[in-house]
């Protein structure tokens, strides 16, 4: 077989003749590797593309069949269980939980009767029992597993076993005798991946590939792989915290919005299908600089608590860092403060931390970030029973929030007395006006913070 070497980017994929200290399409430094190609065309081991074109008229219009698996927070996120035939791509840093929770899935489905295959190319056979006996798996004769890093082997299993769902623990390990660059790259990444892709659509197999995100927050070859599969999964949390978030960010079978939370104990992950609670469990009473919002992350309304800390800056430099907030956003809302309302923040630093590990993307959280930073500014402490809803413009006007009255009732179940509201929402919106919860409207930053912080 002729194979040919090339320069590939290990970022984005792309190729070059010559090595190149930018890569030119990603802009990233360094990251040309030589790597042997086979050349397009060439038959590869993991079987020829065999399918014919086919009438569109003549395609079943069934909906596509979905396995759930009983976690609920997955089956979410998923956008309603499994697909079977789709390819999950499940990513994130080392440790966080990613063959935990793999093994769960194929537990789960193993109690009902889905015939299941998990390669683990990074623990042994008897490791991965080992887990899977204390995350409460018993006997069954539908979970096979296997400790393999070479594809055509990983072929042959499926061939023989015919799983319905398998997991491949961690692409990055695997290999394919075909590509002689070594296991990880750009190159055998994307081929081991294409061709469990294709194995899986063609046999209607469901695969879960995990993948672990390298330092600066990327997959090894991200963009590579999150063409290939038809969900793209991460999984975060915070290094010392017990709480782990499974967000979607592609989903062909589904919204990306969703968010699926679980907890990590001695016994796995579990469920928390109240995250509110937990998110406001550990909240100060009459701190400054501590507020909660009520956002929506797809279906699902919850609280969230933030908190702004402001200090006079030590060095010349003025620091805004914020932990689950957009940097650029924050910005904004700073100047905001400053030039609208006149609170003077210039030589200090500002910090925003969203509690649990939630990434706020709401724009309906602006007002209460604003709150907590000038809470924090004046020390005066928010009342502790009372919410913040608003998005702010740059006039230092309170907009109007996308699904008021769901915000309202998380809050109101959650035993919240107040909810500051954009006055904008209170026009034709029976359901929110009769709640037991107050409603302080609002129209200006200003009207809110005078309400709030006197
Ligand atoms: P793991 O699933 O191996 O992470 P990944 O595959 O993403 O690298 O999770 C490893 C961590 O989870 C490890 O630090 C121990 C912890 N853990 C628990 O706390 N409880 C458990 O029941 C299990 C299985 C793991
Ligand atoms: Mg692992």
């Amino acid at each position: 077989m002729k194979t040919k070497t090339l320069f590939v980017c290990q970022n984005c994929g792309a190729q070059s003749p010559r090595w190149a200290g930018r890569c030119a399409a990603c802009e990233s430094w360094n990251s040309f590797v030589e790597e042997s190609i086979l050349p397009p065309g060439e038959e590869r081991r993991g079987g020829a593309f065999k399918e014919k074109p086919i009438l569109l008229h003549s395609v079943t219009a069934d909906a596509e069949r979905r396995w759930t698996t009983n976690i609920m927070e997955l089956d979410r996120v998923l956008g309603g269980g499994i697909v079977q035939g789709s390819v999950v791509l499940i990513g994130g840093d080392p440790g966080i939980g990613k063959s935990t929770l793999a093994l769960q899935i194929g537990i789960a489905l193993s109690r009902k009767d889905f015939k299941i295959l998990y390669v683990s190319g990074e623990e042994s056979v008897r490791q991965t029992g080992m887990r899977a006996r204390r995350l409460g798996a018993e006997e069954s004769n539908a979970f096979y597993i296997v400790n393999q890093i070479d594809l055509n082997a990983i072929l042959e299993y499926i061939k023989t076993i015919h799983p319905h769902v398998v997991v491949i623990d961690s692409i990055q390990v695997l290999y394919s005798a075909d590509i002689s660059s070594s296991p990880g790259s750009v190159s055998q990444v994307r081929e081991c991946a294409a061709v469990l892709t294709h194995l899986a659509k063609s046999q209607g197999i469901s695969l879960f590939i995990i993948g672990h995100v390298t330092k600066d927050g990327m997959l090894a070859g991200p963009r590579v792989l999150e063409h290939i599969v038809d969900t793209v999964l991460y999984f975060e949390g915070e290094r010392y915290s017990t709480y782990r978030i499974l967000r979607a960010t592609k989903n062909r079978f589904g919204s990306t919005n969703e968010i699926g939370v679980f907890e990590m104990a001695s016994g796995g992950l579990v469920e928390v299908s109240n995250p509110s609670e937990i998110f406001l469990s550990e909240r100060p009473h009459d701190v400054s600089g501590s507020v909660v919002v009520p956002i929506i992350e797809g279906t699902r309304p919850f609280l969230v608590e933030v908190q702004g800390l402001i200090s006079r800056s030590s060095s010349g430099m003025v620091r805004h860092k914020s932990q689950g907030f957009d940097p650029n956003r924050l910005a904004m809302l700073v100047a905001v403060l400053e030039k609208r309302l006149g609170l003077n923040l210039q030589d200090k630093d500002v910090f925003l931390n969203v509690v649990g590990g939630v990434k706020l993307m709401d724009p309906a959280a602006d007002l209460g970030v604003v709150t907590a930073l000038a809470s924090a500014l004046l020390d005066r402490p928010v009342s502790f029973d009372t919410v913040i809803l608003g998005e702010v413009g740059l006039s230092s006007e309170v907009r109007s929030v996308s699904q008021a009255a769901a915000r309202i009732q998380e809050a109101e179940r959650l035993g919240f007395k107040k909810c500051v509201i954009p006055r904008s929402n209170m026009k034709n919106a029976a359901d929110i006006r009769n709640k037991d919860i107050t409603l302080i409207e609002v129209e200006t930053v200003k009207q809110a913070l005078d309400a709030l912080t006197h």
